[in-house]
């Protein structure tokens, strides 16, 4: 009967550690980290918005993010003082209050003046490169792609002593979404400068779900196009380029950058943990 009853109490436990496991941060929090959070197609103004928006303050508390880059489509239908603050000054509000600052970057349906809006952090550039600890960040326009901002970004990526080098922007170079698919043109003409110039991690948007591309040509692809959007089902089942995949409700990505390893963790809506793992520098290339 002892041993019976310890076994019971032994598997409710597992099961309620294994449940709480999936709703909580499980990143390693190290000490002195670059800390932020992902998010794409977010502007709608709509629940499902603000129900994530929540959701990532909730995660907040237990994985203290700094910083949450956007990757485009940003401010859905219109860029008047009511929408930015539908659109993102309600729903974000909980974030913005403690002190996460916003580095946005631009979709297709933005309008470039949102570079001009103090709380995206563009300061009024289209695109632009901030630095946080080891990491240099490169926020691009990938809806207008000229040559003048290639030059930049090849300037820029050129002169950059970071230990990671990460660039995002709205279009996916890799996708297997099914409404728009990968953005072959644009990767014609950026992937040679990434590899060139030892970029490691690419974010994008776009695709209105997540997915976690397999490394090409040795680089880490993010598609986080479902913080506010979703289009339901609409990865392509079995494409090889999907390492992980999710297309069933909205979400966001948690990212910690410590010393030589990039943690991320991917989480939907409700708070379940849909998709983690670590990229280490030394496995690349
Ligand atoms: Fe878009």
């Amino acid at each position: 009967m002892q041993t019976r009853r310890r076994f019971v109490f032994g598997a409710a436990f597992a099961a309620i550690s294994a449940s709480l496991h999936g709703w909580q941060p499980t990143l390693p929090l190290q000490a002195g980290s670059v800390r932020f959070a992902a998010i794409g197609d977010m502007g709608t103004g709509e629940t499902p918005q603000y129900e994530l928006a929540a959701r990532m303050e909730s995660f907040r508390q237990a994985f203290p993010f700094d910083f949450v880059i956007t990757l485009g489509d940003n401010i859905y239908g219109g860029s008047g003082a009511r929408d930015y603050r539908s659109k993102f000054e309600i729903p974000y509000a909980p974030l913005l209050d403690a002190g996460v600052k916003f580095y946005a970057s631009l979709g297709n349906h933005d309008s470039p003046s949102q570079s001009l809006y103090k709380p995206f952090n563009m300061n009024g550039q289209q695109y632009y490169t901030f630095t946080k600890g080891n990491v240099q960040f490169f926020a691009l326009d990938s809806s207008y792609m000229r040559p003048k901002e290639l030059a930049w970004l090849e300037t820029e990526l050129k002169k950059s002593e970071a230990d990671w080098k990460i660039c995002y922007f709205h279009h996916p170079l890799y996708s297997s979404g099914g409404f728009h698919g990968s953005s072959t043109e644009l990767r014609g003409i950026l992937e040679p400068l990434f590899i060139t110039y030892g970029v490691q991690v690419v974010f994008a948007g776009h695709e209105h779900s997540y997915e976690r591309v397999k490394p090409q040509q040795g680089i880490s692809h993010f598609v986080e196009g479902a913080s506010g959007q979703l289009r339901k089902g609409d990865l392509r089942k079995g494409s090889v380029l999907t390492a992980a995949g999710y297309d069933q409700d909205r979400s966001f990505m948690l990212v910690e950058i410590a010393g030589d390893a990039v943690h991320f963790q991917t989480v939907s809506r409700t708070g379940q943990t849909v998709d983690s793992g670590v990229i280490l520098r030394s496995a690349i290339r």
